[in-house]
């Protein structure tokens, strides 16, 4: 009695091991090809965004006396951007919506939407920030409650300094900040 399936299985499972071989080495040439436009592209994309972010620092703004705001009231405050531009005009001015939750706290929120970068309202009577452009809703801690936004309002960071409130401008406010 004679096996002829062996004289066919070798050369199969050769040509299988073949394939095998091609795929292995050519997902590993596209990961070392990814690897390597990553490493490239790393410094790249740093020396490009560096001056960017270098050149709109984050600034302290004083918006006011702690003594000017009332505990537990959200009130619009307008300060000068971090970078005005000697053109900018009206443009240079920004805002932020604080409340002062207590004797010695207070929060501060972007005023821009998150989903879009409309400027928010708050509507003290439903303790909502509402956004007019596309209905997004917040709740008083800046969190969704409806609409498109998905992301929460940004907060930016306060202190109280010899007694002046302030507020962490940044050039970019809806890119937001640790939280
Ligand atoms: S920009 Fe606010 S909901 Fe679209």
């Amino acid at each position: 009695m004679t096996d002829d399936s062996h004289p066919q299985s070798v050369p199969n499972r050769s040509r299988e091991a073949d394939c095998g071989r091609r795929i292995f080495l050519a997902r590993l040439s596209l990961a070392l090809a990814g690897l390597s436009a990553a490493i490239i592209a790393i410094p790249v994309v740093g020396f490009v965004l560096g001056p960017l972010i270098q050149k709109f620092p984050r600034v302290w703004r004083k918006v006011g006396r702690v003594d000017d705001f009332k505990v537990g009231e959200t009130v619009k405050v307008d300060f000068l951007d971090p970078s005005p531009l000697a053109w900018a005009g009206v443009t240079a001015q920004t805002a932020a919506w604080l409340r002062r939750v207590d004797v010695n706290n207070f929060i501060a929120f972007a005023l821009n939407c998150t989903h879009l970068g409309c400027p928010v309202h708050w509507i003290a009577s439903a303790q909502m920030f509402l956004c007019p452009c596309h209905g997004g809703v917040f709740y008083a801690d800046g969190t969704v409650a409806a609409g498109p936004p998905q992301r929460p309002l940004v907060r930016l960071p306060v202190r109280v300094k010899d007694g002046q409130v302030e507020v962490l401008a940044s050039a970019i406010p809806i890119a937001g900040y640790a939280r």
